[in-house]
């Protein structure tokens, strides 16, 4: 069968210099005239960052009718719902999110409610949805979602302790305005926890079935610029050099959201949406615990892959494997010396991460229990993500991947 793949980013990306929320009126022209809904947290109205925005809205003849601030960590059905509801009644024609994953998903499945009507477990699945939806303009505040170009929405269902994942291509935002003023904010624990969402989708990408060679380049892009800017990230939040680490790991999100959207993740991202579900663990931080265990996990059937992109990023050196040293051809051998070489690399960067940020370096430190562990292990085999792993995880393997991290 012929392989052929597509690279399509229907989003406009927007970046720059910190100070573009503040005077981008110019991108936001082709709204003019459209009554606008926004959809972003608590937190975000506190930070006063939506002031210089709204100087651009009014510039381009925008008018911001709605705010809807209440969404959790975990945006789930009844959260959407009530944002749909509400945007509905004040006639919204332009939707805008700025926040995180959660505030961003939750504004791509309200805009389906909006113009689809209906129960959002209707929607779950791929490409179910059969009419346009309304422009999203999205403005990530953290460092890992890639949601701001991605054609994914993950809503939890607190009814069935599960994710609904809705796929298609119509949910891809229109707009993605990266203004790295919005990451000075940023607690150490958040750009710790979403930077390590971001390389888990950089490297996931590289490493499954769905990957190309388009995928890949944004995969390598943005994990390199992850290894060389997150630990200056985490440093003090006033310096020149943390500021310009923020923007980098930034810019790495959105190209990490790039190649996921593309070759979508695998097994570490299904145990972490269980971890979500059913123990409540921050989708960041369950990424980051599981990340080692995952590599592990696909080293069996994706050395090469991984052998790879540890040294397309520099986590491991060229030629740290013998027969690469020696001059001579590179063969299965290297391959697994430089895929267990990068597999200690990145366990020590996250170890590095984690501690720094003051994070948990177990599941039992992140509030899991012995008891959840089955649970999570029938959600995860169950979760979307593990159709592109390059290996298929028994339920058995997971129990042992989650327990080697759990204390
Ligand atoms: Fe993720």
């Amino acid at each position: 069968m012929l392989e052929i793949y597509q690279h399509h980013v229907p989003t406009r990306i927007v970046s720059g210099e910190a100070g573009l929320l503040a005077n981008c009126s110019p991108e936001l022209e082709s709204f003019r005239g459209t009554k606008a809904g926004l959809v972003t947290d608590q937190v975000i109205l506190s930070l006063g960052l939506i002031d210089g925005f709204k100087s651009s809205l009014a510039a381009a003849g925008i008018e911001l009718v709605s705010v809807f601030s209440d969404v959790p960590q975990d945006s789930d059905v009844e959260t959407v719902t009530r944002a749909a509801n509400q945007f509905q009644e004040a006639g919204c024609s332009l939707f805008i999110a700025m926040g995180g994953g959660s505030v961003i998903d939750t504004a791509k499945a309200a805009n389906i409610l909006v113009t689809h009507g209906g129960d959002l477990l209707d929607y779950q699945g791929a490409e179910v949805l059969t009419e346009p939806l309304l422009p999203l303009v999205v403005i990530p505040t953290t460092v890992g979602t890639g949601s701001e170009v991605t054609s994914v929405a993950v809503i939890a269902d607190r009814v069935d302790h599960r994710k609904l994942t809705l796929v298609d291509h119509r949910l891809a935002p229109t707009v993605a305005l990266l203004d790295p003023v919005v990451t000075r904010s940023l607690p150490p624990r958040l750009i710790a926890m979403t930077a390590m969402d971001a390389l888990t989708h950089a490297l996931e990408a590289y490493i499954d079935v769905a990957h190309n060679p388009f995928s890949d380049a944004f995969s390598v892009a943005a994990a390199a610029t992850i290894r060389t800017s997150l630990p200056s990230a985490l440093g003090d939040p006033e310096s020149d050099v943390t500021q310009a680490a923020r923007a980098k790991l930034q810019q790495a999100s959105t190209m990490a959201g790039i190649a996921f959207g593309h070759s979508m993740v695998g097994v570490v991202h299904a145990i972490a949406h269980a971890l979500g579900g059913v123990a409540g663990v921050p989708h960041g931080l369950a990424n980051a615990l599981m990340l080692v265990e995952g590599l592990k996990c696909n080293a069996e059937v994706a050395s090469d892959r991984i052998a790879n992109i540890g040294t397309l990023t520099g986590f491991v050196e060229q030629g740290a494997a013998s027969g690469a040293a020696s001059g001579a051809a590179s063969g299965p051998d290297d391959d697994v010396t430089l895929s267990n070489a990068t597999i200690r690399a990145v366990e020590v960067f996250r170890k590095q991460v984690l501690e720094t940020a003051g994070l948990p370096l177990t599941l039992s430190e992140a509030g899991v229990t012995e008891v959840q562990i089955p649970w999570i292990v029938e959600r995860a085999s169950e979760d979307g993500s593990m159709i592109y792993n390059p290996k298929y995880v028994e339920p058995e393997e997971l129990t042992q991947m989650i327990q080697s991290v759990f204390q």
